[in-house]
């Protein structure tokens, strides 16, 4: 297809484009072997074993994989430790004085940075904090904090000592810190005055202390100054990060951890109220990371990577954290959001520190977008080589925009489909090779096999279609279990095909040459600005209030967000629906759920779609909270109702 054509084309068919990797950087990738996917299937045991010779390892694996479906085992017998890995093993080959970790603050004069070698002396004195308040190997710790450097500190002190990290998202509320620490069931909790961000002010220490009365398994508390607002201590439990740090050693040894040891739990969304502890081990997480960082991403030693995920998610974990540092990398963490002080702060960041590598979501690259090539306008993107997109589906639209406006033409976008339970990417283009399709993922990784799944026939889909996204082989970053519950593991991954086949929960579509496109979540969870919420929290959010019988809640399209949390309520008999009550329990579902949970509306209608069995009919809420035809209602045990709410919405819709 020639330029004009491409160009004189509609933004529906965006999608039909191709973009081969450009010759300055295909001939400088880090993978640029063409036959790579034939090569890992023939041997993907032996390719993943070629992976684990690239890190450090104490003493080598004795077997590669003992698959004992569901349960999987990777480098079996093999001996390492993360931080020594991200850390230790950089020095000894002389990066010592290379810069390890870039923090940008809130505020633009906030800044600091890390060499290896000063980022070892940090993480080796808080391994040793932590040590003293009676920490070691296979002990949980809870972190919950904000983008700040103690944050990947504290993680990497756990992971030198062989202890089990669980990140909390920092805008979590009380409730759910509260549960997860009850689940890990952790003595000390690390945590912050307060966190400032986009110029306001979350009070962290507030909200631990609310969190800890029903958490009694936490004995102490580390606070870190991070504004130095005065907060309340507690004796005799909470200590302060600084005057902890003082008189703490910088030696410490890293702990020989065994490759199936557990390494940390993060807590995602699934289909019931309670969210999965999603458990990754050492071995097999570290090298899928290293694979991906270093030919996905196509890390090179003089990068300096920008992800921009909070660490609190998947990505940040994998991405901020543990890949960049696993491949000797500069990696660049930022505190604030796309629009503080003003929405040209993430072009200055790129120029300012030299990003080359951006890796974020497609909600943030539709807000750009939204605001046109103004804000990018000022600052020199020149150093960027390579853009990422991970969280969410990117329409065709807002992939052409990336690549323009901040990729210049020049720099290939690799759009990463992978999950929490994942643990790594899945599914991306190697830029060096592969032609990209914008909005799709295009190949999975060598050595990773999806597959899609026929729901009516039961069958796997041969050469071109769509279905249910399923991988069909073990990898060797998958999540082990659901902590502390082997039996729910089964249940939610490998049971709805087979105990050999991982079940995602995500609808795709292959194309006729075997490129994916993930079309979203098939079961009830949201997808909101790239964030993955659970409808039944929600729920549970609105029950609590005591206006409200029954809720459901649905996603509907968003243009900014992708999809939007829009929940319908049954009130109790002797309440009034108006404007008053709405924002209440829009506001009862940020306190409980957080402010990411907030639906958009909350329509009050007199009964719910159910079918015979109970289930709620989410497909119909969804059609009426779009405008769209009601479709078939023939499975409702009271099909007459679904007009009465479709009614009863459109009046509050006004
Ligand atoms: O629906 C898919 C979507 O995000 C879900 C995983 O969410 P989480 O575990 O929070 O991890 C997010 C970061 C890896 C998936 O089931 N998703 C993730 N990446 C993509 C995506 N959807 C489409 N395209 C992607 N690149």
């Amino acid at each position: 297809m020639s330029e004009e054509q491409q160009n004189g084309q509609q933004s529906e068919d965006l999608g039909q484009r191709t973009y081969e990797p450009p010759e300055e950087f295909a001939k400088n990738a880090n993978c640029q072997d063409p036959e790579i996917w034939n090569k890992a299937a023939e041997d993907y045991e032996g390719f993943w074993e070629g992976w684990a010779k690239e890190l450090h390892w104490f003493k080598e694996w004795d077997q590669v994989l003992d698959w004992d479906p569901p349960f999987a085992k990777w480098f079996v017998g093999g001996k390492l430790n993360a931080s020594y890995n991200c850390l230790d093993y950089h020095i000894e080959q002389g990066k010592g004085d290379k810069q390890a970790l870039i923090w940008v603050g809130d505020e633009p004069d906030h800044q600091q940075t890390y060499t290896y070698n000063e980022l070892l002396t940090e993480v080796s004195k808080f391994a040793n904090v932590l040590k003293d308040h009676g920490i070691g190997k296979g002990d949980t710790v809870s972190l919950y904090l904000p983008m700040i450097p103690e944050l990947p500190i504290a993680m990497l002190a756990c992971a030198r000592l062989g202890a089990i990290h669980s990140v909390v998202f920092s805008a979590f509320t009380p409730d759910q810190l509260t549960e997860r620490i009850n689940d890990v069931e952790s003595t000390v909790l690390v945590t912050a005055d307060q966190s400032p961000r986009g110029g306001s002010i979350t009070d962290l220490k507030e909200n631990s202390d609310a969190a800890l009365g029903d958490a009694q398994s936490i004995e102490s508390v580390i606070v870190v100054r991070r504004t130095g607002e005065e907060v309340p201590m507690q004796d005799g439990r909470d200590e302060y990060w600084d005057e902890l740090m003082q008189n703490a050693s910088d030696q410490c040894e890293a702990e020989e951890m065994d490759a199936e040891d557990p390494f940390f739990v993060l807590y995602s969304s699934g289909s019931t109220g309670k969210p999965k502890g999603i458990q990754h081990n050492v071995g097999g997480y570290l090298v899928q990371l290293k694979a991906t960082t270093m030919w996905t991403l196509d890390m090179k030693d003089d990068d300096i990577f920008w992800c921009t995920a909070d660490i609190g998610w998947i990505t940040g974990h994998s991405y901020l954290v543990y890949g960049p540092l696993l491949c000797g990398g500069t990696t660049l963490q930022y505190e604030g959001t796309p629009t503080y002080p003003d929405n040209t702060r993430w072009p200055s960041v790129i120029e300012e520190h030299k990003v080359t590598t951006l890796y974020t979501a497609p909600t943030a690259i539709r807000a750009f977008m939204k605001q046109g090539t103004g804000p990018l306008e000022g600052s020199d993107l020149s150093s960027l080589r390579l853009l990422g997109s991970v969280g969410e589906p990117i329409n065709p639209a807002a992939w052409v925009w990336y690549y323009e406006n901040f990729g210049g033409e020049r720099c290939p976008v690799v759009d990463t489909w992978w999950q929490t339970e994942t643990g790594g990417i899945m599914i991306a283009p190697l830029p060096g090779i592969t032609t990209l399709k914008p909005g799709s993922a295009t190949k999975p990784f060598p050595g990773i096999f999806p597959d899609l799944w026929d729901e009516e026939t039961e069958e796997f889909i041969e050469g071109a279609g769509s279905g249910a996204l399923t991988v069909n082989k073990p990898w060797p970053s998958m999540t082990r279990t659901l902590w502390q519950d082997p039996e729910r593991y089964k249940e939610e991954y490998f049971s709805e095909i087979s105990d050999e086949i991982y079940y995602v929960e995500d609808g795709a579509k292959r194309d006729e040459d075997g490129y994916y496109t993930i079309t979203g979540r098939i079961d009830d969870v949201l997808n909101v600005a790239g964030h993955r919420l659970s409808t039944v929290e929600i729920e549970n959010a609105l029950v609590n209030h005591e206006a409200v019988a029954e809720a459901a809640v649905i996603g509907v399209e968003d243009e900014d967000k992708g999809q939007a949390p829009v929940a319908f309520v049954i009130l109790q008999g002797d309440q009034e629906y108006g404007e008053d009550l709405e924002k209440d329990l829009i506001g009862e579902v940020a306190d409980k759920a957080g402010k990411i949970s907030r639906p958009d509306r909350v329509y009050a209608v007199e009964d719910l779609p159910k079918t015979n069995s109970g289930k709620i009919m989410r497909r119909l809420l969804q059609n009426i909270a779009q405008g769209e035809e009601l479709g078939d209602t023939s499975t409702l045990a009271d099909p007459s109702i679904a007009e009465t709410i479709q009614e009863q919405t459109q009046q509050q819709m006004s």
